[in-house]
């Protein structure tokens, strides 16, 4: 939840209460729940790719591939228990953007039917990865001013290859020894924020979630909110998003985010609360799916 600085190292903070005292802390919680200082909100942001599992019902073939166009789609072959499956990945957005969601399954559906006609879907589901503003990864000191605190994210959907070059770099600055890939990785560079274009693009974004998009009253009354749908609604003056599941059994939350306050969207096709600053993301309940956020949101009953 919180980490502070002690006279011997520092204190990772639990969300029961406990205490780790500890001389070394790594950050590796994908997006890093400690903003001050760091400062990696202002650096990065969050996408979500959409992934398919369907059976083929012929066979496959061999191997795992990635496209070289946008949207970027990869497909890779899975040694199920009785046959082989295939993944197909990719249709990425950022996190919380006011897009249409519906599609983004259909998309990946429509290539698995191309290749494979009768082919049946058996999983979908999504997730969310790290985006630095300047498309290289996050790894080594978390600051300047903490000492012994090292992070490793950013990682633009690669992390599963950038996290050993992140082990293998933390390793040697806790044992000091020197590692040649420590500078193109420097967490505390400041290159990111040179990128004008999207740091113009995440400050607007912020500024329309954090005050504008909160100074406007939604039109739509909580009535209006169909079965299996959600939404923010006004309900006595005040914001309040809301979530009818299909029997009409009403879910209600505060929609600001319990990171740094922005406003959040409905995701109808999750059924989720997704922020468009950062990216946490919550469910219907308003329990925390992903960070930065480490708290629920408020209810009201
Ligand atoms: C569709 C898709 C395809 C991908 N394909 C590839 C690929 O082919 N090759 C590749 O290299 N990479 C790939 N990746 C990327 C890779 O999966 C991710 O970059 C990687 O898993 C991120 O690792 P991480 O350790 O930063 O985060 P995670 O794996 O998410 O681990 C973070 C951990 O921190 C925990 N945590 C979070 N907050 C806190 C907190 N406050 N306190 C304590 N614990 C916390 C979480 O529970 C989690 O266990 C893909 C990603 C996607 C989305
Ligand atoms: S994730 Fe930062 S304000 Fe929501």
């Amino acid at each position: 939840m919180e980490i502070q600085e002690d006279e011997k190292g520092y204190i990772v903070k639990l969300e029961n209460g406990e205490e780790v005292k500890t001389k070394y802390v790594v950050i590796c919680t994908k997006y890093p729940f400690v903003d001050f200082p760091g400062f990696y909100f202002l650096k990065m942001y969050q996408e979500t790719s959409n992934v398919i599992v369907i059976d083929p019902k012929e066979e496959l073939f061999e191997g795992m591939y990635i496209n070289t166009e946008s949207p970027t789609i990869s497909l890779r072959v899975i040694d199920g228990k009785d046959k082989k499956l295939l993944a197909i990945a990719g249709f990425e957005h950022k996190t919380g953007a006011k897009i249409d969601l519906e599609n983004s399954y259909n998309y990946l559906e429509k290539i698995a039917k191309k290749m494979y006609p009768n082919c049946e879907v058996k999983y979908r589901w999504n997730t969310e990865d790290c985006i630095p503003l300047d498309k290289i990864p996050y790894i080594g000191d978390f600051s300047n001013i903490m000492p012994h605190v090292y992070v490793a994210t950013g990682y633009k959907k690669w992390g599963m290859t950038s996290s050993n070059i992140a082990a293998n770099i933390i390793v040697d600055k806790i044992m000091e020894k020197e590692n040649i890939y420590e500078e193109i990785f420097r967490a505390t560079r400041l290159e990111p924020i040179k990128n004008r274009e999207e740091v113009g693009n995440m400050i607007k974004e912020s500024v329309h979630s954090l005050f504008l998009n909160k100074l406007n009253m939604p039109k739509e009354q909580i009535e209006q909110i169909e079965n299996g749908q959600g939404g923010i609604v006004e309900v006595s003056g005040k914001k309040v998003g809301v979530y009818k599941n299909m029997q009409g059994e009403i879910f209600k939350v505060k929609p600001v985010c319990q990171h740094l306050g922005c406003e959040l969207s409905w995701n109808n096709l999750d059924k989720t609360w997704d922020c468009p600053c950062h990216g946490s993301r919550y469910t219907y309940k308003g329990k925390l799916i992903y960070g930065p956020s480490v708290k629920d949101l408020e209810t009201y009953e």
